[in-house]
């Protein structure tokens, strides 16, 4: 897998063909263009990549002339979307659960798992006993297999370390995954994902090392974009996602939150009066929940793999998220326990599905409202021009084969950071 003499170029990507170029005969994703020219329906779209940032985007008939002369990239009428966002996942970790599959399927639940030892401590000690470049093979080819179908940003939390040097690790191996892959990455502290055994019956004592020495440590070392806590019975009080919201805000971290999964804890309440960038999963969020994320301008990002994966019955309220305007973002939540998926456009089929998102609130997603939960609003999520060529070309019909087809496996075209990082066999 990884070029160890190599590592920055253990896919190739470095050395692949720069994007440069008009990229014509694009059908453009409604909703997901922002042209400088509109352009008609019907009519083929073109994207110019210069330097590896799109530079004009708009109608073929109106390409400007300072363009004319530049090489051509025929998509052949492909569909065109932004780059993908993944916006949570728990990508880096040591060894796998599927043990846990099979307890759930005889009926346990994830508490009942997570009280007999398994769950998330069982990946900790996994995660413990790996080293750095251990966890960097074992994440490459899930990160890969993400990338096959077209991200181009990924979040990556810690939260399988829960001491120092572990989450140092973990979090590590996220920049250095982003470099050797050429995609973009945002780490996410998550300390206070579970209590570590060696703390047990010894929370405050915990959430002040994850406040005080972890979250600075970490910070000091470049390794935080943004800070996360599992708030619910199983993991952390209301009391102590404020603390560690608290720490961040002193450091200028913007924070997130796994947010009313399994109980109805007022996590998004709190995480909105810190201007969370997201609240996460969000089945049990209350009308004042809502409320407060709509005035934040918080994205509510469903997973509907791990509700899938733990066959949760109590949907998240879409019908009241659309209502109130807020923004709604769909992810893989990849991790070991309750979301071992690696198929984005899966995860969009199961929100339009078991959720009963449409089709272009799925799409938007996993794009506008992906890159938003990240903070990357402004250089992800949306083709457009003055950001960086970041886009997928897809040979559908329409938009909703993205959605409809289950394990797809589309034969796209990816440009990635101002590369062509996959091309379309030739027809
Ligand atoms: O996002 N909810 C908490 N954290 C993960 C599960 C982690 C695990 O079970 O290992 C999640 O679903
Ligand atoms: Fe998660």
């Amino acid at each position: 897998m990884q070029n160890k003499d190599n590592p920055s170029h253990p896919n190739g990507w470095a050395a692949s063909q720069n994007a440069d170029g008009v990229w014509q005969n694009l059908k453009p994703a409604p909703g997901l263009w922002v042209a400088d020219v509109p352009v008609p329906e019907g009519q083929p779209a073109c994207v110019v990549v210069q330097q590896g940032q799109m530079a004009w985007v708009g109608p073929e008939a109106q390409l400007p002339a300072s363009y004319q002369a530049l090489p051509r990239h025929n998509a052949r009428g492909a569909l065109a979307t932004p780059g993908l966002v993944d916006c949570h996942t728990h990508l880096v970790y040591g060894g796998q659960r599927a043990n846990e599959f099979a307890m759930r399927l005889a009926g346990a639940t994830y508490e009942e798992v997570a009280k007999a030892g398994g769950g998330i401590v069982s990946s900790v000690k996994a995660t413990r006993v790996a080293t750095e470049d251990e966890l960097f093979d074992q994440a490459a080819p899930r990160l890969q297999a993400l990338m096959a179908e077209g991200v181009c940003a990924v979040e990556i939390k810690s939260g399988y370390g829960l001491a120092l040097e572990h989450e140092r690790k973990q979090l590590r191996v996220a920049r250095r995954l982003g470099e050797a892959f050429g995609v973009t990455v945002r780490t996410t502290f998550l300390g206070a994902h579970a209590l570590p055994p060696e703390y047990a019956g010894r929370s405050q004592a915990y959430v002040d090392l994850v406040c005080k020495e972890m979250l600075p440590a970490l910070a000091a070392e470049g390794l935080v974009d943004a800070v996360d806590v599992f708030c619910e019975r199983i993991a952390f009080t209301l009391a102590e996602t404020s603390q560690v919201f608290q720490a961040a805000q002193k450091l200028g971290i913007p924070v997130k939150l796994h947010a009313e999964q399994l109980s109805d804890m007022g996590g998004a309440a709190l995480a909105a009066r810190y201007g969370a960038l997201s609240c996460d999963h969000i089945e049990h969020l209350s009308a004042d929940g809502i409320a407060a994320m709509k005035a934040a301008g918080t994205v509510a990002v469903l997973l509907p793999g791990a509700y899938y994966t733990l066959r949760d019955t109590h949907l998240p309220p879409i019908a009241q998220l659309r209502a109130a305007g807020v923004p709604m973002a769909v992810s893989t939540d990849h991790n070991p326990g309750t979301s071992p998926a690696l198929s984005l456009l899966l995860m969009v089929n199961m929100a339009c599905t078991l959720f009963r998102l449409t089709v272009p609130e799925a799409l938007a997603g996993i794009t506008t409202h992906a890159a938003h939960a990240l903070g990357l609003q402004d250089s992800h999520g949306l083709i457009a021009s003055g950001r960086p060529a970041n886009f997928v070309l897809w040979p559908v019909g329409e938009a909703a084969e993205l959605a409809y087809w289950l394990g797809q496996k589309p034969d796209c075209t990816i440009v990635r950071q101002g590369r062509i990082a996959r091309a379309r066999s030739e027809a």
